[in-house]
């Protein structure tokens, strides 16, 4: 994809990039490990970026390199005991969220930041009608409200997600729909509070192209009309391309490029960027195929090289690689961690 595609396609422009809006996320230093029988691991290893609000900063790379367990943490909600936040800071309009206590959280997660879930079948209840675990959102957040607003509120967000049918969607349960209705409730779910920030992450993976498109149109016409912050997560730089405004590139716990998006396509820095863009699908390779263009394989977070995670896939890599760089500017609002960056 060249960048004037990227532009048509995405609506950005360059002039889009640099425009500055508050930030309503910053995470900061972030360290998540866990324990494991061989030992205790980092997933996110000092992983930063800021997130602009009312804007949709994707966070991308191949799998297992964190995106999940980065946004678990900034929701709270690794898994325990083994997963922690080992260090870091996670700051929400001000808020240290690393450091609040489970109550505290409690009131911000599903309201005021929300997620939606890789696997949908996960994270539905089988055994309760759809419209119970709608309402129920809205009891825990607003438990003074009536049983028929409940009801009310419940069928105006499925029609809004474009459920059709909403009176007898209400009573079915989730096996009963198909993968991008669940995906619809799960967006419902996840909206039902008009959180600030809603972290989706890949919530169009499992889908056909066609309903992966409908959804995406449809988080970007629901993004517009409440004003919201997106964090898209996604391996696919194509869905990068269409969704984003911002965009933070992980590997092996690290984020290692961060720019607009724009920006980034035009003028990738770090040798993984540019492997990711060159293997964007093409229309004849099938959606859902993995990117693989990229020789060779991440490393194991047991097993971790010194220096560059990156080095043994590397075709820039030399002798200093070997020690590790630093995230430096490379450009307007554009970071990159490689000693060959400004080549
Ligand atoms: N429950 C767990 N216990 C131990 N290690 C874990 C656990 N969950 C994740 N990890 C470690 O964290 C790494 C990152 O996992 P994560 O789920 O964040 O990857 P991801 O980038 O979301 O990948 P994908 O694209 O496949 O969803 C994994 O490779 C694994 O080593
Ligand atoms: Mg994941």
């Amino acid at each position: 994809m060249n960048s004037r595609d990227l532009e048509e396609k995405s609506g950005h422009s360059e002039v889009r990039d640099k425009v500055s809006e508050p930030i309503i996320l910053k995470v900061e230093n972030l360290v998540v490990a866990f324990d494991t029988e061989e030992g205790r691991i980092r997933a996110a290893d000092n992983v930063g970026f800021e997130v602009k609000k009312g804007k949709t900063l994707g966070i991308v790379g191949e799998s297992g390199c964190g995106k999940s367990v980065t946004s678990l943490a900034i929701m709270r909600l690794l898994p325990k005991p083994a997963g922690v936040i080992e260090s870091g800071k996670i700051l929400f309009d001000g808020t240290d969220i690393a450091s609040l206590d489970a109550g505290e959280m409690y009131r911000i997660r599903g309201n005021r930041i929300s997620m939606i879930f890789q696997e949908p079948m996960t994270a539905l209840n089988p055994v309760h009608r759809i419209g119970k675990q709608i309402g129920e959102v809205f009891q825990l957040h607003y438990p003074a409200m009536s049983q028929a607003e409940v009801r009310e509120k419940t069928m105006e967000l499925l029609r809004k997600v474009g459920i059709p049918d909403p009176e007898k969607r209400f009573g079915e349960y989730p096996h009963q729909i198909s993968g991008g209705m669940r995906q619809r409730v799960m967006i419902a779910i996840s909206l039902a509070c008009k959180p600030d920030i809603l972290i989706a992450d890949e919530p169009t993976t499992a889908l056909d192209v066609t309903i992966q498109a409908q959804i995406l149109e449809l988080m970007k016409q629901l993004q517009e009309e409440i004003g919201m912050t997106i964090i898209f997560i996604t391996h696919d730089m194509g869905v990068i391309a269409e969704m984003c405004d911002d965009v933070a590139v992980m590997y092996a716990g690290k984020i290692i490029e961060t720019a607009g998006v724009t920006e980034l396509f035009q003028n990738p820095r770090h040798p993984y960027t540019k492997g990711l863009l060159s293997s964007i699908p093409r229309l004849e390779t099938p959606r859902k195929a993995r990117l693989n263009v990229i020789k060779g394989m991440v490393p194991s977070l047991y097993d971790l090289p010194e220096g560059c995670r990156f080095q043994n896939r590397c075709p820039s890599a030399q002798d200093i690689c070997r020690t590790e760089p630093e995230m430096t500017s490379v450009g307007e609002n554009h970071f990159a961690s490689c000693y060959f960056s400004g080549q």
